[in-house]
């Protein structure tokens, strides 16, 4: 990982980091399948939680956290800026995430897992669930973790 420290923060779901994230929400998730910047946000979004890491006061990654079940919820919109991937953020995120919801008392997250990033949640503990799907034109897995 680069030098400098990832520092993780909650932000607000309606505060001025908003912006930001959603710049690297669409710059890794929406544009590069040729999306619009208006298809980033979510009609639950406020409802969310939104975990971000920065980098020199700059955000390289961002996770978000919807409760929609009564004892857990969904991982959504986990993005780690190009340049970065690979060094270790997304793990940092999942795991902090993770701690929250746990404190909080929620047993399990669920998530749609573009299949190109299964490996990455395989290995931080989520296990893939039913038949395969499609969402934002690209094959998709339901995955799951559980805590006893
Ligand atoms: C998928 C993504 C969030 C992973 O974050 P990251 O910071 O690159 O991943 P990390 O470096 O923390 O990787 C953690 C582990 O998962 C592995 N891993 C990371 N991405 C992987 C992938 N796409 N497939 C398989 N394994 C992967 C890493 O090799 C590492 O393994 P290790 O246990 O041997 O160290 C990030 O690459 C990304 O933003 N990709 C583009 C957007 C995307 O696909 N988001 C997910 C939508 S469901």
């Amino acid at each position: 990982m680069s030098d400098a420290p990832i520092v993780l923060r909650a932000i607000e779901p309606k505060g001025s980091d908003l912006e930001a994230e959603h710049d690297l929400r669409y710059r890794v998730l929406r544009e590069p399948l040729g999306m619009g910047r208006e298809t980033v946000a979510f009609a639950f979004e406020s409802d969310c939680w939104h975990l971000i890491a920065e980098r020199r006061g700059v955000i390289v990654g961002c996770v978000l956290f919807h409760p929609d079940e009564p004892t857990g919820g969904r991982l959504l919109q986990m993005a780690v800026d190009a340049t970065l991937q690979g060094q270790g953020v997304g793990r940092l995120l999942v795991q902090a995430l993770e701690a929250r919801v746990r404190a909080a008392g929620f047993l399990t997250i669920h998530l749609h897992a573009r299949d190109t990033a299964i490996g990455f949640y395989e290995r931080l503990g989520y296990t893939v669930e039913g038949d395969p799907y499609t969402e934002v034109g690209l094959p998709h897995h339901h995955m799951r973790k559980r805590w006893e």
